[in-house]
């Protein structure tokens, strides 16, 4: 089972490669390690869980978190409606892919955070508004969905971790809230 102890943090060299790309058929350790790494995303989410295992919550994890350069990550973008156990978005996505993008940008109000790292970075970080994303499941199956606004920004920041980027490489050093026009916040 994944837990924070698993999580590599900022500085070590792992978040800063270029990983490789799964070829099909996976393999079991592959499979596995998709497995576990949804299950740490459920298990954060679970307040009895993440307390009893001291997990940060987290929407999505990337193998080169966990020290393992393949493209592959876990997203869980849970319900927003309370009534509803439906995620908005949920898979282990292998060489996932953006193959268009909205001009349209957008960022966090709140910023964004990361269980590799151990600070607060305050900043808007602007990402595209909507995505066109391609990427295959375990079982090898080709998916392409439209995804906007959360969930969006979400693989997208797991996107960047499969290519040494860090959320706060995107934060204007100088002006960390300095937004262009039309860039949609979303609370
Ligand atoms: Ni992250």
């Amino acid at each position: 089972m994944i837990t924070m102890d698993d999580i590599i943090r900022e500085g070590h060299p792992t978040l800063r490669a270029v990983a490789k790309e799964v070829t099909f058929p996976i393999s079991d350790e592959e499979r596995q390690l998709g497995n576990e790494m949804m299950e740490f995303l459920e298990n954060s989410q679970d307040p009895e869980k993440a307390e009893e295992l001291d997990l940060r919550g987290g929407v999505g994890l990337a193998a080169p978190q966990v020290n393992v350069s393949k493209r592959m990550t876990a997203v869980l973008v849970p319900s927003d409606d309370p009534d509803s156990d439906e995620p908005v978005f949920k898979d282990v996505l292998y060489n996932p892919k953006i193959l268009s993008h909205s001009v349209k940008d957008a960022c966090l109000g709140e910023g964004e955070g990361c269980l590799s790292v151990d600070r607060d970075v305050p900043g808007y970080v602007v990402r595209h508004d909507k995505i066109t994303l391609r990427y295959f499941d375990a079982d090898g199956n080709k998916h392409k969905v439209r995804l906007r606004e959360y969930p969006a920004i979400v693989v997208q920041h797991e996107i960047d971790h499969l290519n040494g980027v860090m959320f706060y490489d995107h934060i204007n050093e100088d002006n960390p809230f300095a937004l262009n026009d039309g860039v949609l916040v979303i609370e």
